[in-house]
């Protein structure tokens, strides 16, 4: 099974006897940040941050994979990264790349199913053939759906669903009395997906940076000044701990 790390799965868990393994969040969320500020603290290039981060990507994905979470979403790149240095950008594009070659064989054994959300067509010819590699030979798995938000933004997104529904409004398949929020939510990039239960920012940056707008809006929000690529398997428990002690109450009295 998983080799990223050593420790088997139950002796973390015995570890951290305090997550009810019974209500672990569906769908998590996280908008991985401090990859640069981790770097800075070191004297590091910002990409030794990335690097870093990718090793804390493996540790994560493994963890939500024997946890039971059904969908992890990852903040990869954004539609304002493309305003970084050239170098940083092509430094992540090429980081995509060395992590789906790497990991695939590992993921695919595992039962995970590789997915992204996202303008996939905007990335580097190179990203996209990795991409469409790993989405084919994992679309049949029944794990963790590991989705990768690239080249991804929230307003974005919701300005191609509208298109999306214009084309349907033009072409006689829906009327304006069909549209309302289930059908808007399919044809978000995330459709027939489970919104979020939980979004995860480290850093200490407290905003949503254009993720997830539309899904959001009932997540349960967790905060850390730990920046990313320190962020432990420990720190994932603490968080889906916090979430299994918060009261959701979408509107409702209880
Ligand atoms: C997150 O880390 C990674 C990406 C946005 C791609 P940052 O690169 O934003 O790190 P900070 O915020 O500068 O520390
Ligand atoms: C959000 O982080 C995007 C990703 C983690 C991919 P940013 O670092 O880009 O967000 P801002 O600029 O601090 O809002
Ligand atoms: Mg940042």
């Amino acid at each position: 099974m998983w080799s990223f790390f050593k420790n088997n799965h139950k002796e973390k868990i015995d570890i951290n006897a305090n997550i009810d393994l019974e209500r672990i969040p569906k769908h998590i969320a996280i908008i991985m940040d401090g990859n640069g500020r981790w770097a800075k603290e070191r004297r590091l290039p910002r990409t030794m941050g990335h690097r870093q981060g990718v090793i804390a990507i493996k540790r994560i994905v493994k963890e939500c994979s024997q946890l039971g979470v059904k969908y992890l979403t990852l903040y990869a790149f954004s539609t304002e990264n493309w305003k970084r240095s050239q170098e940083e950008v092509s430094a992540l594009m090429n980081l995509l790349v060395e992590f789906l070659i790497s990991e695939i064989n590992e993921l695919h054994k595992n039962g995970v199913v590789v997915n992204s959300i996202g303008n996939i067509s905007g990335l580097p010819e190179k990203c996209q053939e990795q991409l469409k590699a790993s989405f084919e030979r994992t679309k049949n798995n029944k794990g963790l759906v590991l989705n990768l938000a690239l080249n991804y933004g929230g307003r974005d997104e919701i300005v191609n669903a509208v298109k999306k529904l214009v084309t349907k409004v033009d072409a006689g398949e829906l009327t304006e009395e069909d549209i309302n929020e289930d059908v808007l939510s399919r044809l978000m990039y995330t459709g027939g997906m489970p919104d979020p239960d939980l979004i995860i920012r480290p850093s200490g940056e407290q905003r949503l940076s254009n993720f997830l707008l539309w899904q959001c809006a009932y997540s349960e929000f967790w905060y850390s000044n730990i920046k990313w690529p320190d962020f432990s398997v420990e720190d994932l428990h603490n968080a889906i701990y916090d979430f299994q002690n918060r009261d959701r109450r979408f509107g409702a009295v209880k």
